[in-house]
């Protein structure tokens, strides 16, 4: 069984103070709809957890009515690790076992992303963690106290996108780990499983259109590729 976990409980800070991105909308459509409507039409995907931000809890009961295929809710939590460990925990108490189920862990913010389930999909029928990346067109120094303290070779660094897919009971256990030890900083699950199970997760191509809409800037270019997709169909 693949289950999707579809992070929206996140505030949108960088992006702005009144409302959470996710329920922003690109041509009439609110940003978290483009992932649902990825995974409804993925015939692999089961069914959808979507972890929300509870005070727009309405809201977001409203969108998934929509969906013909099984999404469910709950409420996420104050980091985005936090946010991962409840829809989990969730996911969980809900199905019968865990054996062979996969859970493919999803930022809504990411609305172009339907390419890069589909090759996370396929290297998770082998492998038992797998993150998508692309190569990193920047150098990129190490800055602290604004001082360049390393310069890594540019032919190594790679962008860590989502989907990320793993086999539940290996992440939900890294996850339960992580509380723990009081390991509450990752930014993403690839380097929470890395750093809690000692193994590396397999990589496979991302997609530079499935960035992250961050903040404002970041629509306008989500704009201009939906204009373009829309020209050439
Ligand atoms: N997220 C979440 N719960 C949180 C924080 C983030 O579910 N407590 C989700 C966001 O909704 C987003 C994804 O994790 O889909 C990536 O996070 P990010 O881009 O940082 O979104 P926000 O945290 O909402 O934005 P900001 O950091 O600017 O406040
Ligand atoms: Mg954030």
């Amino acid at each position: 069984m693949n289950i999707a976990l579809i992070l929206a409980a996140g505030k949108g800070i960088r992006f702005d103070q009144q409302s959470p991105k996710q329920l922003y909308k690109i041509n009439g459509k609110t940003i978290i709809e483009y992932s649902l409507d990825v995974v409804e039409g993925l015939e692999a995907i089961d069914w959808t957890m979507v972890v929300i931000h509870p005070p727009r809890q309405k809201d977001f009961k409203e969108i998934i009515r929509r969906y013909n295929k099984r999404v469910e809710i709950c409420k996420g939590g104050s980091t985005r690790q936090e946010s991962v460990y409840n829809g989990l925990t969730r996911i969980k108490e809900t199905i019968s076992g865990t054996e062979g189920v996969k859970v493919l862990i999803h930022d809504s913010a990411r609305p172009f992303s339907r390419d890069v389930f589909s090759r996370v999909l396929e290297k998770l029928k082998t492998e038992e963690a797998v993150v998508p990346v692309i190569q990193s067109k920047d150098t990129i120094y190490v800055i602290q106290d604004n001082h360049v303290v390393h310069i890594p070779c540019r032919d190594s660094l790679y962008h860590v996108q989502t989907p990320q897919g793993f086999s539940f009971t290996a992440i939900y256990d890294c996850h339960m780990r992580a509380r723990e030890k009081n390991m509450n900083a990752f930014t993403d699950d690839g380097s929470l499983y890395s750093h809690l199970m000692g193994d590396q997760p397999a990589v496979v191509n991302g997609d530079q259109m499935n960035f992250k809409i961050t903040d404002k800037k970041d629509m306008l270019l989500a704009e201009s590729y939906l204009l373009k997709a829309e020209n050439r169909s």
